[in-house]
C-alpha cells in the first residue's frame, strides 16, 4: 500500500480563479515533491449541471494548462482526465450502493447549487460526492489536498470506505483518505460579498480574480473589491462583522506567506485605498506570470494531448488493478 498518494481534482469548467489557486493548486504544486501525485481534471463532474461539449473539450486543455503552468511538472506527476479512466463511472455506481440518501441529503454543496429549484437539479449533481469517492478510493489515495469547501465531500468518501471494510469484511481495504486543507487560507471569498465563497458560477466577473486577468483587470477588481470605511485594525480578526476586509487581508496573507494578525499589525490604523495598491501589486506578481503561461501551454495543443494520454494510460493501470479486486469483493467478478 501507498502511504503516501494523493489525488485531487478540478472541474473543468473554465475561468480558474484565485480560490481554486490558493485553496487546491498551490498546494498540489507544495505537495508534489513529498507524495505521488494524481491531478484530475474532473469532466464528468462538469456535466451535471448544463454544458456545450465543444466548450468543455477546450476547458479540459485550459485547465491542464494552468495545473502546468502554476508548477506541476508533468513529468513527475500524474495529470489526467477522469472520463478516460472508465473505472471511476463503475466504482461510482457500485458505492451509489453503498452510500445512503441519508448522508446525501445532508450535503451543503448539492443544496447551494440546485437552489430553490431541487426537482429540476439533474441525478448527476445529487450524487456527485459519490463520483468523487470513488476518485479518490479507486487511486486508495492516503492525502487530498482541497479547498475548505469539499470537506463534506471528503467526509462522505471516507463513510463509505468504512461501509464498505464493515460490509464486506474487508478491513482496512480502504485506508481512510486525509484531507490537506491549506491553514492560512481554505476558503476564498468573493470579492464582492464577504460572506460568498470566491466561485466560477457566480454571475459577476468583479467578484473573482481569474488565473489568465490582466494587469488592467486585475487592479480594476480589487479597486472595486468590497469593503468598509472603517481603517484596517485588529476588529477585523476578533469580530465576524468585516468579512470583506478579513478576506482581502487573508490573500494578503497567503501571497506575502505572513500571519493574518501580522499583517494586521503592519496595516493597522491604514485606509485600504493603500492596502489594495499594495494588494494589487501582490497579485500581479504572482498571477500575471502564470496566465502568460496558460496562454503559451494552451496554445500547445499536441503537448497537452500528450501529457493526458500518458496520463490516461498510468491512472487506469492503477484504476483497472484496483476495480478488479473490488469488483471481486463484491460479488460481481
Ligand atoms: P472545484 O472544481 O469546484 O474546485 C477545485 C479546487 O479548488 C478549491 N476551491 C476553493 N478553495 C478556496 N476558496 C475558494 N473560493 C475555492 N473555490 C474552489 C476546491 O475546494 C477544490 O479543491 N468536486 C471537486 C472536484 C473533484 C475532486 C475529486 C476534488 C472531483 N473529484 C476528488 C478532490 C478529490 C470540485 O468541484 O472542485
Amino acid at each position: 500500500m501507498n502511504q503516501n498518494r494523493i489525488l485531487s481534482g478540478i472541474q473543468p469548467t473554465g475561468n480558474l480563479h484565485l480560490g481554486n489557486y490558493l485553496g487546491a493548486i498551490n498546494n498540489f504544486v507544495l505537495l508534489q515533491k513529498k507524495f505521488e501525485c494524481f491531478f484530475m481534471l474532473a469532466d464528468m463532474h462538469a456535466i451535471t449541471v448544463n454544458h456545450d461539449p465543444d466548450i468543455l473539450r477546450q476547458n479540459v486543455l485550459e485547465t491542464a494548462s494552468a495545473l502546468i503552468a502554476s508548477g506541476i511538472d508533468p513529468d513527475t506527476n500524474i495529470i489526467f482526465v477522469q472520463s478516460s479512466v472508465g473505472a471511476h463511472a463503475e466504482l461510482a455506481w457500485i458505492f451509489n450502493c453503498i452510500a445512503r440518501i441519508g448522508w446525501l441529503n445532508r450535503m451543503t454543496q448539492f443544496k447551494e447549487k440546485a437552489g430553490s429549484n431541487k426537482e429540476k437539479a439533474s441525478v448527476g449533481l445529487y450524487t456527485y460526492p459519490v463520483l468523487m469517492a470513488a476518485d479518490i478510493l479507486m487511486y486508495k489515495a492516503t492525502h487530498v489536498p482541497v479547498g475548505d469547501d469539499q470537506k463534506q465531500h471528503l467526509e462522505l468518501c471516507r463513510d463509505i470506505a468504512i461501509k464498505f471494510n464493515n460490509d464486506f469484511n474487508a478491513k482496512d481495504f480502504f485506508t481512510m483518505p486525509e484531507p490537506i486543507i491549506s491553514e492560512g487560507i481554505s476558503r476564498v471569498m468573493s470579492l464582492r460579498d464577504g460572506l460568498k465563497k470566491m466561485s466560477k458560477s457566480e454571475e459577476s466577473d468583479l467578484s473573482r480574480i481569474n488565473l489568465t486577468d490582466d494587469e488592467d483587470l486585475i487592479i480594476k477588481k480589487i479597486q472595486k473589491a468590497k469593503t468598509d470605511s472603517e481603517p484596517i485594525g485588529p476588529n477585523i480578526i476578533a469580530g465576524t462583522e468585516r468579512p470583506e476586509a478579513r478576506n482581502l487581508i487573508n490573500i494578503f496573507s497567503a501571497l506575502t506567506n505572513k500571519k493574518v494578525k501580522e499583517v494586521v499589525q503592519e496595516w493597522e490604523g491604514k485606509i485600504f485605498s493603500d492596502f489594495k495598491k499594495e494588494l494589487s501589486a501582490l497579485l500581479i506578481e504572482k498571477i500575471l506570470p502564470i496566465g502568460k503561461e496558460i496562454k503559451k501551454f494552451k496554445s500547445n495543443k499536441d503537448f497537452l494531448i500528450k501529457i493526458l494520454e500518458n496520463g490516461k494510460m498510468k491512472a487506469n493501470l492503477v484504476a483497472n488493478k484496483n476495480l478488479k479486486e473490488i469488483k471481486e469483493i463484491v460479488g460481481l467478478a
